[in-house]
């Protein structure tokens, strides 16, 4: 007996002791729960059960003293992704929560009076309110499930699993308002919403204007929309159908943490990720992006091309409605060359890459294929387009009524678009009915075969004679190689550049003078005339040149051949008529030419420029003399790298070792290379990291200058990027364009680059993937920063120079600190 007693109290005890932690937390923790006849008031909150959204009340407003009723992320910053009485603060600590008698919820303040209420219309007997762990706010009755959630009723947050969009039966719209400052929670006149379209997208609104369109939904993304390419963290989708429209994402992963909001100060979309090591939000992107993303840019049938000179142009076909002199408005848009007569044969021309235009006057049907959506626009004189509906099932049809608007060339995920033309302008009939198409099928087939056969037979023939050929010594292969390389005549080329006058002359690079010239046929050309003895037989140097030649990639300048004559070695360049990039950047007027969507797509064109030179074309090219002066920009600001391949022509070079005579340009040089001779596709990589710098900065790295510091460019960039200021960097004729993320990624990018080790620093194929994706980069080591202190000439430590691109070269050595 007394056994048993004992064991009672200790399994009383026992009970205590694992049930006080529960009583416990429910009370310093809060619940999830409030059910009818407990109401809920300021200074108490509602914790959702894995404890990430917390409902309660919060101060905002100028004074600080107005409160709100609203819902957070429960983390160090607080961040309101929801807010019940948005314009209708409560001045003191009043407010209470609570179910009233017809199962609404209300919120009171002092006086009594209703600051807000849920206001559902169904009535309900034991109703209930939760705070999920999506962060949404539910009241539900046992009997008649949901009666109002707050993801309906969204205020400037979209989170996970929320829906932007029409309910089309009970005519509820759930849209995106900003706050109108961001002490303000009341509405802005920035708004995000489904276009209730036939075909709809997303559009934001800015008062009652159209601002920013992403596109109707084609299946798998929406052609204006960048921050909806596929990634690894989310996952979107668009449900139309009878009784929904609607857009949605979700995480792929319970610990990512995401939002997406509407700024009003910004007038943008963004999309913020938790940091969980900086513990903080970081901008993940945004949207518009760039200026051609603003709604309308470029008017009716003009398409706008952000990284180009001048942004807007006429789709083919087209031209500027307005156009005196050379100003023209491009607002007016463009129209057709040859007028549209709807009483003669008209047909369609395809275009390629496009973001779709303005679908406010489309129409479509789910179950017609492209011939027939063709056939129904060709029968109405308004109808301008069409376009496959769905390009993931490849069915449905969309048509056009009315003038093209909204255009935009895109880099990646734009869409076919099949415009009216007259008969003239347009594609041939490509769909002159079923028949007739297999019967051309069969012909095309034939042909081909024809040719394939052609082709092996002929390359059969040729391995055959090349093996005759090598038999009979390899003579044939040089003459082939020489073949393939135009020479010039020395006549030709001095005639083309006036004999060589100071009047071409557009520089003095590397190795030599550059001329300007016109060959007779009026081809631009750019000469450049070497001034230094190559030390190579001739042969070697032509198949050298030959070589490089045939290194083509539209981030190159191209070289189209060479002229050697006597002494005389010139190498025939095309010519690039927007000078070079340092002609840009570091020129106070022309740098505001340069925004930083522009300067973004040079950094991108360089970076693969380099990335074929190193790792795709067959030579392995190390450059050893990247340099602003070195980038050209052809007549639409393209980048394209020249002088690459000099350091093979003049000594026939490995890819990689050391090398006694240095090629390069201080303030371009990695350490290992100036000091050491070393030179690798790293070093290669150094000169880029500071390439980036100075384009972000408008600043030279050679003879940088700071008031406050004896540091160089590298010094000053890695002592703001330490200290968090890495924006401060930012040229300031850019800072209004520029997208704070992508800077802060480039300077990121770049001080990568410039790590004092070679084999820290990324290779170019990261350094492209790293530029063109939002995934998370690696933390940079301290970089060589050169200092500008004890510095001695070059020529000491490697003997002369002589006269290469390395002006008067003067070198520090790295300050061990
Ligand atoms: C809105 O944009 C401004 C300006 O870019 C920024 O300073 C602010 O932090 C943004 N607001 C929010 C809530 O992120
Ligand atoms: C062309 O289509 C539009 C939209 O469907 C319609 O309003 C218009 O009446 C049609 N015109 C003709 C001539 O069929």
């Amino acid at each position: 007996m007394k056994n048993c007693k004992t064991m009672d109290i200790q399994l009383l005890m026992l009970i205590i002791i694992i049930l006080l932690p529960l009583f416990l937390s429910r009370f310093s923790y809060g619940t999830d729960i409030i059910t009818a006849p407990s109401y809920f008031s300021d200074g108490t909150t509602l914790v959702s059960s894995d404890g990430s959204f917390e409902l309660g009340f919060f101060s905002s407003g100028r004074s600080g003293k107005s409160r709100y009723l609203g819902i957070w992320f429960r983390k160090e910053v607080q961040t309101v992704v929801w807010v019940a009485n948005r314009c209708n603060p409560i001045n003191d600590s009043s407010g209470v929560l609570m179910i009233n008698s017809t199962g609404n919820l209300v919120l009171f303040s002092q006086s009594g009076s209703v600051v807000w209420t849920s206001n559902v219309k169904k009535e309900a007997q034991n109703p209930v309110v939760q705070l999920l762990d999506s962060g949404n706010l539910v009241l539900q009755d046992r009997n008649a499930g949901i009666l109002w959630q707050s993801f309906d009723y969204p205020t400037d947050t979209l989170l996970p699993g929320m829906k932007l969009g029409l309910d089309l039966r009970s005519g509820l719209n759930r849209r995106l308002s900003a706050w109108k400052t961001p002490d303000d929670p009341c509405p802005g006149d920035l708004i995000y919403e489904i276009e209730p379209y036939n075909y709809p997208g997303l559009v934001m609104w800015k008062g009652s204007k159209k601002y920013f369109r992403s596109g109707p939904w084609n299946g798998i993304g929406m052609s204006g929309a960048l921050h909806l390419k596929p990634n690894p963290w989310f996952k979107f989708n668009f449900i139309s159908n009878e009784e929904e429209v609607y857009f949605i994402y979700n995480t792929t992963s319970k610990f990512v943490t995401t939002r997406v909001i509407l700024n009003q100060t910004s007038t943008r979309g963004e999309r913020y990720l938790w940091n969980e090591e900086a513990r903080n939000w970081t901008l993940f992107n945004q949207f518009p992006w760039d200026n051609c993303d603003n709604y309308g840019t470029c008017g009716a049938y003009g398409t706008c091309m952000n990284a180009a000179l001048p942004p807007c142009q006429c789709l083919k076909g087209f031209r500027f409605k307005s156009q005196e002199g050379s100003s023209v408005d491009w607002i007016q848009g463009c129209v057709r060359n040859k007028p549209l007569d709807c009483q003669k044969r008209n047909g369609f021309k395809k275009f390629g890459g496009l973001k779709l235009p303005d679908t406010e006057h489309s129409w479509v049907n789910k179950s017609m294929d492209l011939n027939e959506c063709r056939a129904k626009c060709l029968e109405n004189c308004s109808c301008m387009a069409y376009t496959t509906l769905d390009i993931k099932e490849v069915r449905g049809c969309a048509i056009w009524i009315g003038d093209l608007l909204d255009l935009k060339q895109v880099q990646s995920g734009g869409q076919d678009l099949y415009i009216r033309m007259s008969a003239a302008d347009s594609d041939h009939d490509e769909t002159k009915g079923n028949s007739k198409m297999k019967a051309g099928l069969i012909i095309a087939t034939a042909i081909l075969l024809v040719i394939v056969v052609l082709v092996i037979t002929y390359y059969i023939l040729r391995i055959r004679q090349n093996i005759e050929g090598r038999e009979n010594g390899k003579d044939n292969e040089r003459q082939n190689e020489d073949m393939e390389l135009p020479l010039f005549e020395l006549d030709v080329i001095s005639k083309a550049t006036n004999e060589f006058s100071s009047h071409n002359k557009l520089g003095e690079g590397g190795f030599g003078p550059v001329y300007k010239g016109t060959l007779p046929d009026g081809k631009e050309i750019a000469v450049k005339r070497l001034s230094r003895s190559s030390g190579q037989g001739l042969v070697e140097f032509k198949n050298e040149v030959a070589l490089i030649a045939k290194l083509q990639h539209r981030n190159l300048v191209k070289l189209l051949g060479c002229c050697i004559q006597g002494e005389e070695k010139m190498l025939i360049y095309e010519y690039m008529p927007n000078k070079s990039l340092d002609f840009f950047i570091f020129d106070d007027a022309r740098k505001k030419l340069l925004d930083w969507s522009r300067r973004f797509h040079i950094i991108c064109g360089i970076a693969r420029g380099l990335l074929y030179l190193h790792q795709d074309s067959r030579l392995r090219i190390i450059h050893r003399d990247l340099k602003a002066s070195n980038v050209l920009l052809d007549s639409a600001m393209n980048p394209k790298i020249s002088d690459f391949g000099m350091a093979r022509t003049f000594g026939g070079e490995q890819s990689e070792g050391s090398t006694k005579r240095v090629v390069g340009t201080y303030g371009y040089m990695a350490p290992e290379y100036a000091i050491n001779g070393l030179f690798s596709v790293k070093s290669d990589v150094f000169s880029f990291g500071i390439l980036l710098l100075e384009i972000i900065s408008g600043k030279k790295s050679k003879g940088f200058y700071h008031l406050n510091h004896s540091l160089n460019l590298i010094g000053h960039a890695w002592r703001l990027w330490k200290e968090g200021n890495a924006l401060q960097l930012i040229d300031t004729s850019v800072q209004e364009s520029c997208t704070q993320s992508e800077v802060l990624r480039c300077i990121h990018i770049s001080l990568l680059c410039l790590q004092q080790h070679p084999e820290d620093r990324p290779s170019m194929s990261s350094v492209v993937l790293m530029l063109g994706s939002e995934t998370a980069l690696t933390q940079p080591k301290e970089p060589s920063f050169l200092f500008d202190k004890q510095s001695f000439e070059i020529d000491s430590l490697f003997g002369k120079p002589e006269s290469s691109s390395t002006n008067q070269l003067s070198l520090t050595v790295l300050d061990p600190r």
